[in-house]
């Protein structure tokens, strides 16, 4: 589906991939193994098909970073870019060993209820290595004019980043404004940082942007939309802050509350995840408030 002149939106639905450029080109987001047979499928029916040179992750978390082993293999001449942060994250062979569990599982949620229809093999954890850093101003030429200028955004996680295109206004912002969840309910993933993360999202909203091109799910266009998502993503940060404050206060275990913030929020596409891992991230959520009370 094409969202703007020059950048296509590529993926399951739940894994989104945009192919920037219409020669040489960039794909951003890495997502999952799972999404790589729809990717496939529609990549191959593309033509013309672009040059991909770029492959760009926009932060560490597994579900952002498992495609790249199989795009590496599908753009042989591509360059992987990321942040500083997973670069170095995914320098240790002990996380790339346990993101490929996590692959593996997901893999297996699919398999089991047909969205994927062969079992997927394992990919080489090496293969998750990032060739060249970006970050905070950084700008990648994509020739024709069009460039991706990095925003680092943190909150959501250390190595988050964003890119923005200019020319035509797109912002790249994977998980950093936070993942909606429904079209009313956007799920606030301040897994690192609460305050570094409201400060991004305010960021964000001073570029000017007809589309925001997420990492899960409907992207959305129009620039008054994109700043009523950023506006009801903050909201949400905020209103999910308040309630697990006063609960702490009330004396609510961090456990039962990273039980009932699983339910309330891991529906859909973040329900395929495994439990433990979602869990040790909300839990870190909580810490965060918690230790500002
Ligand atoms: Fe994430």
């Amino acid at each position: 589906m094409r969202i703007s002149e020059n950048v296509l939106l590529l993926g399951n639905g739940h894994f989104n991939h945009y192919i920037v450029g219409q020669e040489q080109a960039a794909l951003i987001e890495g997502g999952m193994s799972a999404g790589i047979p729809a990717f496939t499928q529609q990549w191959e029916s593309l033509k013309p098909q672009p040059e991909v040179s770029h492959i760009l992750a926009l932060h560490s978390h597994f579900d952002h970073v498992c495609g790249i082993p199989a795009f590496r293999k599908m753009f042989t001449q591509a360059v992987v870019w990321a942040s500083a942060g997973t670069e170095k994250l995914l320098s240790k062979d002990k996380v790339c060993n346990a993101i490929q569990l996590g692959d593996q599982l997901v893999s297996e949620v699919y398999l089991n209820d047909n969205r994927i229809s062969e079992k997927l093999a394992p990919f080489d954890p090496a293969l998750l290595k990032i060739d060249q850093v970006v970050g905070q101003g950084d700008v990648i030429d994509l020739g024709c004019g069009l460039t991706l200028e990095i925003i680092a955004t943190p909150g959501h996680s250390s190595c988050s980043i964003a890119a923005y295109l200019p020319a035509e206004e797109v912002m790249f912002v994977s998980d950093a404004a936070g993942t909606a969840i429904s079209p009313e309910v956007i799920a606030p993933v301040f897994f690192q940082d609460y305050d570094l993360y409201l400060d991004s999202i305010r960021r964000l909203m001073d570029y000017p942007t007809k589309v925001l091109a997420v990492g899960h799910g409907e992207v959305i266009s129009g620039s008054d939309k994109v700043q009523s998502f950023y506006q009801r993503s903050l909201q949400s940060a905020q209103d999910a802050f308040e309630m697990i404050k006063n609960k702490l206060r009330a004396g609510a275990s961090e456990e039962d509350l990273a039980s009932q913030l699983y339910d309330q929020y891991m529906v859909g596409g973040l329900a395929d995840y495994p439990k433990p891992i979602m869990l040790i991230s909300l839990g870190q959520l909580i810490k965060n408030v918690a230790q500002r009370i």
